[in-house]
């Protein structure tokens, strides 16, 4: 057979949605382990992938509207048809090349299937969804706790190349950057570029700024800065710790990833910040002393990261919400032990699932009368984010979509009485 121009970036995008959608990796553990191909080869096969993970519903309902019986969800004819017009919708990919580089991944009766399909469909011209879906499961789960108007909001958002937030040390650094490569800035030290693209972004290697979504800038800007011990509880790889280094506190850091440590660690070098770094099953793990405030930023399904990780909609199952749950309540309640009287915990997670957010609270309140919940006070926070009637932030797929929107986020203050 001849050699097709392509053809090994597309080799590797199958095989990445097969350890994503099959087996459950992360698109970048995927990646990650996708070895051999020349850097623009394997970019082209992860952005053929993230573009098939973005639009699957509507791959899907193209496909099955164009076969008489329906293709198994996991048969590689459907993987195949699926990344075929994932490259035609979202990568502008033309025809030929399309259809000479899906064929070769299929063999047998399921090559003369694909051709037809995929002939038939450019044929008729296929198109990008007006109203993008979400994975049916993820749009009813949403749906019943957020309203028809947050889910059309995150199916816009899906499609979309998120911008680029970045965080500064000092808010006259974040000023003159933005001025300086036209990105807008919507709360001190932040810093919005369209681009999604870090590499070659002035100042990286200087340590002036970390990338770090706005909606993730938040809970940290709820540690009250008079405080001055703060633990920073599942840490790495540290946008936090850095914005809590870099507003003076003394920053003790714990994480259990030896590996997200390391990269905590380079972080801090960059920025010319300093925090304690220890490794450390936080469910195990004993301070030594109490801490005027803690922030804990805990694992989670990560489902508000959809717009840059769009296969956490795959991966976050029931299942794997109520254990991450469970894990939640647990080191909630551990960390409650080691905050002074007094003192503040700011408890966070990048999750749109309420058991992980509202529901860990609202338990955890009514088992410790000792602790309150503490609203944000007028400028704290950006003026766009208007808390809950309980006092929480919760950040909805919708918000500032205009400028490019924001990850979902549920972040809650409590006080320890004195
Ligand atoms: C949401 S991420 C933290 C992001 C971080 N706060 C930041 O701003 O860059 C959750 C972290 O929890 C850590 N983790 C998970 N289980 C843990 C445990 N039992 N003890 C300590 N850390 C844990 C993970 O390694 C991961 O780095």
């Amino acid at each position: 057979m001849p050699r097709v121009e392509g053809l090994g970036a597309r080799q590797a995008a199958l095989r990445m949605l097969d350890a994503v959608l099959r087996r459950g990796h992360t698109l970048e553990a995927a990646a990650s382990s996708s070895s051999g191909l020349a850097p623009p080869d394997q970019a082209l096969a992860v952005a053929i992938a993230g573009e098939t993970l973005r639009r699957l519903p509507d791959l899907d309902a193209l496909i099955d509207g164009s076969t008489r019986q329906r293709l198994p969800d996991d048969s590689k004819a459907r993987t195949v048809l699926r990344m075929a017009l994932a490259q035609k919708i979202g990568l502008g990919t033309p025809d030929h090349a399309v259809v000479a580089t899906a064929l070769p991944l299929v063999d047998g009766g399921p090559r003369r299937l694909v051709h037809g399909v995929l002939g038939n469909l450019l044929r008729k011209g296929v198109h990008a969804a007006k109203e993008p879906r979400l994975p049916e499961a993820v749009e009813e789960r949403w749906r019943a706790a957020w309203g028809e108007d947050v889910v059309r909001a995150a199916g816009r958002q899906i499609v979309r190349r998120p911008p680029l937030d970045l965080s500064f040390v000092s808010d006259d650094e974040a000023q003159a950057y933005a001025a300086a490569h036209g990105g807008i800035s919507l709360a001190p030290r932040h810093v919005r570029l369209e681009s999604s693209a870090i590499t070659g972004l002035e100042g990286f290697e200087a340590g002036r700024w970390w990338v770090q979504d706005l909606a993730a800038s938040l809970p940290a800007r709820l540690i009250p800065a008079e405080k001055r011990d703060v633990l920073d509880l599942c840490a790495a790889p540290g946008g936090k710790t850095m914005q809590l280094a870099a507003a003076g506190h003394a920053v003790t850091s714990v994480d259990a990833s030896a590996n997200r440590l390391g990269r905590l660690r380079e972080n801090l070098e960059r920025t010319h910040l300093a925090a304690k770094l220890v490794e450390a099953d936080a469910t195990l793990w004993e301070p030594e002393r109490h801490f005027d405030a803690i922030l804990l930023d805990a694992p989670c399904s990560a489902t508000g990261t959809f717009r840059r990780h769009p296969e956490v909609l795959y991966r976050a199952r029931p299942a794997i919400i109520a254990d991450n749950s469970a894990l939640q309540a647990r080191l909630l309640e551990r960390a409650a032990r080691w905050l002074q009287p007094g003192g503040t915990l700011v408890y966070s997670v990048c999750s749109l699932e309420p058991e992980e957010g509202e529901k860990i609270i609202a338990d955890f309140l009514a088992g410790h009368p000792d602790f309150i919940v503490e609203p944000p006070r007028p400028g704290e926070l950006p003026d766009f984010v208007t808390p809950t009637p309980e006092g929480f932030v919760r950040i909805l797929p919708g918000l500032l979509e205009e400028q490019g929107g924001l990850d979902g986020f549920f972040i809650a203050r409590l006080v320890r009485r004195g």
